[in-house]
């Protein structure tokens, strides 16, 4: 391999607190396979969807309740912090096949007036040695 790319990766993973390479390589390739899990969509896999929105936008919060209700069976819990005045922080965990748990994050974070959403593609673990 490129010693200069190996010497950019040995800089990057010490700065990230990996005390050698192959600590660094195995997460990710970790990694690598979990988003291949979500690829190959078979199984049940769990993803987080996390929102920043005001919740003074007219509706929201009860659009955004309506459409977990509407799919209880894929929402396992949901944390909500109060950023300031007028912004709300939501993490919301998701089981289900990749289909069900992909379409159900885009459909929050889509929701008119979410400021900021992103939906984090995880694993149940049982796939991963
Ligand atoms: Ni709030």
């Amino acid at each position: 391999m490129d010693q200069e790319l190996l010497r950019a990766f040995d800089v990057r993973i010490t700065s990230a607190g990996y005390t050698n390479r192959s600590a660094a390589l195995r997460d990710i390739i970790r990694d690598y396979l979990v988003e291949r899990e979500w690829d190959r969509a078979t199984g049940e896999v769990v993803g987080t969807v996390t929102l920043v929105y005001d919740h003074h936008s007219r509706e929201l919060e009860s659009r955004l309740i309506e459409l977990q209700h509407s799919r209880h069976d894929a929402v396992v819990c949901s944390t909500h912090v109060h950023l300031d005045a007028h912004h709300c922080l939501e993490v919301i965990v998701l089981r289900g096949s990749a289909e069900e748990v992909r379409s159900m994050g885009e459909r929050l974070i889509g929701t008119r007036g979410v400021k900021h959403g992103k939906l984090t593609c995880t694993t149940t673990g049982r796939g991963l040695a």
